[in-house]
């Protein structure tokens, strides 16, 4: 095991730990910005150590593709390639070819799909995920899982969660550096308790470095995915860190901090970034809005970031939509954002003031109390 996860305070079944990765020591819970191609759009990574961040995703699939990982490793490795010194994670390529091109196709041997570069079938098997991840160097690396909507029902639900326990032993076998790099399986299952709860066993009984819950985030309603997150950290070891993949939006990170949940990623506030909208304690400030255009405040008064220090919401008002300027303003304040609710959660979870916390950040998400 290339992890220690040391819990350093509790509140009911919330935890804040210290995660010593390689190249990073972490504080969680933690949000992970995802750097799909080795790079967090617009911003520099000096940049997001100023932000805090501490730990950054990267997807096989896409740095597979280009710029291949035999020349990653080559040139020494994501972390020196990217510049990046701190914690790096790769998702494994199944999600992504999935999630991306429909043409994907999942058969036991691997995950067929048409190559964006030439059009021709390749096949992603879980060993040359784990080969690829293994060339990559993350600190930590995702098993090959089988993927379905939360939205479908039906027999493919059980399917993909047996598929997926039968890869994470040929992604296990073809682990080159369990020393260096950390394996995490992947919970599946769908919304059926009774396959999430086999599947849990399953992985749990391979002793993994850590574990994460996979299959959500993909429309099913807020209760149905509170309910799975609930019912996988009860069951997962304690010490151990647990990841819920693809969460997410400020509240579910609170929510699922509440239920035991260790690690975050999502686009979600790049994303938003580019679309002009800024996160902020009341939810969201669209920065396109005409009552923008002669605003002289910060994005967020009491934010203290280098964008709310230095930028009107009218100058950003002005060159969203026209300048990149204007998106890399807004991921840097919606990255710190994200990075301030992390360690938020962690003090207050250590200094024994969680629910004061979660009440504080919920009056102002919904003041009607709606
Ligand atoms: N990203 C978001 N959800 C998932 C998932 O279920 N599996 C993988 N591999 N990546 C994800
Ligand atoms: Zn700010």
């Amino acid at each position: 095991m290339a992890l220690r996860f040391e819990i350093l305070g509790r509140f009911n079944r919330a935890r804040a730990a210290q995660l010593t990765l390689p190249h990073f020591v972490c504080q969680t819970p933690l949000f992970m910005p995802v750097g799909t191609q080795g790079t967090i759009k617009g911003l520099t990574t000096s940049q997001l150590e100023e932000i805090g961040c501490q730990i950054i995703l990267g997807n096989t699939y896409h740095l597979a593709l280009r710029p291949t990982s035999e020349l990653i490793d080559e040139l020494g490795g994501l972390h020196k390639f990217m510049n990046w010194p701190r914690a790096l994670l790769t998702d494994s390529g199944g999600f992504q070819m999935v999630s991306l091109l429909h043409l994907a196709d999942i058969t036991e041997k691997g995950v067929t799909f048409q190559s964006p570069v030439d059009g021709k079938p390749m096949l992603l098997t879980p060993e040359e995920s784990i080969q690829i991840q293994n060339r990559i160097g993350a600190d930590i690396i995702m098993a090959l899982d089988d993927v379905v909507r939360t939205t479908i029902t039906g027999p493919r639900i059980e399917e993909a969660m047996y598929r997926t326990l039968r890869w994470i032993d040929r992604c296990i076998e073809a682990h080159k550096r369990p020393n260096e790099q950390n394996l995490f399986g992947i919970v599946q299952g769908g919304l059926d308790p009774v396959l999430r709860d086999i599947c849990v066993r399953g992985l749990v009984d391979r002793n993994l470095p850590g574990y994460a819950i996979g299959g959500l985030s993909g429309g099913e309603d807020k209760d149905s995915f509170w309910r799975v997150v609930a019912q996988c950290t009860a069951s997962l070891p304690e010490d151990k860190p647990r990841y819920v993949m693809g969460v997410g939006y400020p509240l579910d990170i609170v929510v699922c901090s509440a239920l035991g949940a260790d690690m975050y990623d999502c686009v979600y506030p790049t994303r938003t970034a580019r679309f002009g909208a800024a996160l902020i304690p009341e939810g969201v400030l669209k920065l396109k809005h005409r009552a923008m255009a002669d605003d002289t405040r910060p994005i967020d008064p009491t934010c203290m970031c280098m964008v709310c220090k230095n930028y009107t919401r009218a100058y950003i008002h002005c060159l969203v939509t026209k300048d990149a300027m204007g998106s890399q303003l807004l991921s840097y304040h919606n990255l710190y954002y994200m990075m301030k609710l992390s360690n938020d959660l962690h003090s207050s979870i250590i200094e024994g003031q969680f629910p004061e916390f979660v009440c504080g950040f919920l009056q102002k998400m919904f003041p009607k109390g709606d």
